[in-house]
C-alpha cells in the first residue's frame, strides 16, 4: 500500500507546482476597485537567466507611455515581472506594457467599481455547475496572495458561513446553489486589505428519468359528511416535464361542485419533482358518494393512476365538544377541592376535633374512668376497698357504688373492706357496703407498717383466693411490696 502512495504524492506536488503559475496571460483584465491587484509577465524562459536585463513597466497614457518606475506612488510596486497595486483604483484603468530587452507584453486593464450592496462583483464571478449528489467543493485558494493571507472567510450569498472549513466540501444538494465568496485578508504596510474570489454555483439534476409514481395507496377511501367541503390531495414523484391531472368526468358531465386546483411542483433533493394537485369538492352531496375520483401521472415511460372514493362517515355517538370540555373542567375542579379538603383535614384534625367538641358540649371524661373500673372488676375475683376519709368524694362514691353493683349482683366477686377510717365517720356510704358480712371487714388500727406475721395481714391473706404454692418460685415475687418494709 505504502509503495503505491508515493507516486500519488509526487503527482499531487507536481499538480500544485504547475498551478503556481500565476502570470497574467490574458489581454483583457478586469479588477475591482479597492482590492490588491497584480499583473505578472509570463516568462517563456526561467526567471534567473534574464535577471540581468533591465525590466520596464509602462502605462500607456493618451500622450504616450509613462515609465512607472519614474512615477512614485506608494500604491504601485514594481517587482521584476510583477506590477502590484495596493490597492487598485478606478483611475488605474488603461493599457499597461512590460518590456524586457526585445520581449514585450501588453494588457488592457478595466477597473470596475465595488458593488455597494453586495460583497462581490457580478462581473467577476466564476460560474460552475455541479450535479446533485456529486461532490461540491469551494476551494478558497489564491495562487498569488495565499502566502500573505493569514485569514480566509467564506460567505454564501454574502452571509458568513458557520462551518468555515476550507476547502468547503460536501455532497451537492439543490439548496447549495448560490454565490460563494472567499475573502482573503492580507496585511501590507500595516494596512488591512481583502481580496475576493466568488463562485456562482448552480446545482443541476441528473438526467436519468423516472417512471411517475403517485404517493399513497392506489385506492384511497375518504370519509365525508354531507354538506361539508373536502379536499383530495393527489401527489406524485415525477420528472420536470411529466403531467399530473384529475379525471372527474361522468357520462352526464362534470359535477358542478367539483373544482380542480393548480399543479404545484417542488424540486426534491434528489433532483426530481414532487407535484401536487388538489381536487376541491364543495358541499358534498349523495351524487359525490361511491364515485371514483381518479388522478393520473404520466410520461412517455409510464403511467400511474389512483382512485379516491368518498364514503359517508358513520354516525358516531359522540359527546359534543363543548359539553365534554365543560364536564372535564367541573371534574377537575371537584377533584382539586376534595384533595384540598382532605389535606386540610389531616393538617388541622386536632383543631377540628376541639372545635367539634366545643359546639357539641360532649364530655367523655366520666365514662372513661367508669369503663376502666368495669373492665378491672370483670377480671377480678376479689374487690378490696380501702375506706379513707380523704379519698371519699362524691364522684368516687358514684363509681364505687356502680362497681359494687357489678361485683355483687352480676358477678360472683367477693369484697374485702379495709377500714382505714371507721365507717361511722362517713355521712354517706353505699347501702351494700353496710350489709357486708363482718368477717369481710378488716380494721386498720396501727399507725405504722405491720410485720408479715401480724394478725391483720394473715386475715387479709385468708380472705384472698387460695393459690397453689409453686416450690421453685422465689418467695419475694409472690409477696406484696408492703410486706417487705
Ligand atoms: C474589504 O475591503 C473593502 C475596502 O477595500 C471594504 O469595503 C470591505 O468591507 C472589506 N470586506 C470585508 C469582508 O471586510
Ligand atoms: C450564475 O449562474 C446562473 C446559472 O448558470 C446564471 O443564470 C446566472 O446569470 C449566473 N450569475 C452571474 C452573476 O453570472
Ligand atoms: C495576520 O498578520 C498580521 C501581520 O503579519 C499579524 O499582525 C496578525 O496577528 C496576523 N493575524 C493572524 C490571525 O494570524
Ligand atoms: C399534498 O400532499 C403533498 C405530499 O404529502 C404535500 O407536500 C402538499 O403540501 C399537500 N398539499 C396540500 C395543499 O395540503
Ligand atoms: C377510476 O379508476 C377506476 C379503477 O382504475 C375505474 O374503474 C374507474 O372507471 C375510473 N373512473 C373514472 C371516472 O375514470
Amino acid at each position: 500500500m505504502h509503495c503505491r502512495e508515493i507516486p500519488l504524492t509526487v503527482w499531487v506536488l507536481m499538480f500544485i507546482s504547475t498551478s503556481e503559475e500565476t502570470c497574467t496571460s490574458r489581454l483583457h483584465i478586469t479588477a475591482v476597485e479597492g482590492e490588491p491587484f497584480y499583473l505578472k509577465y509570463c516568462s517563456s524562459s526561467p526567471e534567473h537567466g534574464k535577471k540581468t536585463t533591465t525590466i520596464k513597466w509602462y502605462k500607456n497614457e493618451s500622450h504616450g507611455p509613462v515609465d512607472l518606475s519614474l512615477r512614485s506612488s506608494p500604491r504601485i510596486l514594481l517587482r521584476d515581472y510583477v506590477l502590484e497595486f495596493w490597492p487598485v483604483e478606478l483611475s488605474d484603468s488603461g493599457s499597461y506594457s512590460f518590456q524586457m530587452g526585445n520581449d514585450t507584453h501588453d494588457w488592457k486593464l478595466n477597473v470596475i467599481p465595488r458593488s455597494p450592496h453586495s460583497c462581490f462583483t457580478e462581473k467577476l464571478v466564476m460560474s460552475k455547475a455541479v450535479e446533485v449528489k456529486k461532490s461540491l467543493q469551494i476551494p478558497c485558494e489564491h495562487n498569488y496572495y495565499q502566502q500573505l493571507a493569514n485569514r480566509t472567510v467564506l460567505y454564501k450569498n454574502c452571509e458568513k458561513m458557520e462551518n468555515n472549513q476550507n476547502p468547503f466540501l460536501k455532497n451537492a444538494e439543490f439548496k447549495d446553489q448560490g454565490y460563494y465568496t472567499c475573502v482573503f485578508f492580507l496585511h501590507h504596510n500595516g494596512k488591512l486589505f481583502n481580496v475576493t474570489k466568488t463562485f456562482n454555483i448552480t446545482i443541476v439534476g441528473d438526467h436519468s428519468n423516472i417512471i411517475p409514481a403517485l404517493l399513497g395507496p392506489k385506492i384511497e377511501e375518504v370519509k365525508v359528511e354531507l354538506g361539508k367541503d373536502i379536499q383530495l390531495n393527489c401527489s406524485a414523484l415525477l420528472n420536470e416535464k411529466d403531467i399530473i391531472y384529475w379525471n372527474t368526468w361522468r357520462k352526464n358531465g362534470k359535477d358542478p361542485n367539483v373544482h380542480e386546483g393548480e399543479v404545484t411542483r417542488i424540486r426534491t433533493s434528489e433532483g426530481k419533482w414532487l407535484a401536487s394537485t388538489i381536487l376541491r369538492i364543495e358541499n358534498v352531496n349523495t351524487r359525490n358518494l361511491n364515485f371514483s375520483y381518479n388522478c393520473t401521472a404520466v410520461n412517455e415511460g409510464g403511467i400511474d393512476t389512483k382512485s379516491f372514493l368518498l364514503l359517508l362517515k358513520e354516525d358516531m355517538v359522540d359527546i359534543p365538544g363543548h359539553v365534554f370540555t365543560r364536564g372535564m373542567i367541573v371534574a377537575v375542579v371537584i377533584s382539586v377541592v376534595v384533595v384540598c379538603l382532605v389535606t386540610m383535614g389531616v393538617i388541622y384534625r386536632v383543631d377540628l376535633v376541639l372545635f367539634y367538641r366545643h359546639f357539641m358540649g360532649r364530655d367523655e371524661t366520666l365514662t372513661a374512668v367508669v369503663d376502666e373500673i368495669h373492665s378491672l372488676i370483670e377480671k377480678s375475683r376479689r374487690l378490696i376497698i380501702v375506706l379513707s376519709k380523704s379519698y371519699m368524694s362524691s364522684e368516687v362514691r358514684y363509681e364505687l357504688e356502680s362497681g359494687l353493683h357489678e361485683a355483687l349482683v352480676e358477678r360472683k366477686i367477693k369484697i374485702i373492706l379495709i377500714e382505714f377510717t371507721p365507717v361511722g365517720d362517713f355521712r354517706f356510704l353505699p347501702q351494700s357496703l353496710k350489709l357486708l358480712k363482718s368477717h369481710r371487714v378488716l380494721k386498720w388500727k396501727a399507725d405504722k407498717s405491720l410485720s408479715y406475721n401480724s394478725r391483720f395481714w394473715k386475715n387479709l391473706l385468708y380472705l384472698m383466693p387460695a393459690k397453689a404454692v409453686k416450690p421453685c418460685r422465689d418467695e419475694s415475687e409472690v409477696l406484696p411490696v408492703l410486706l417487705k418494709s
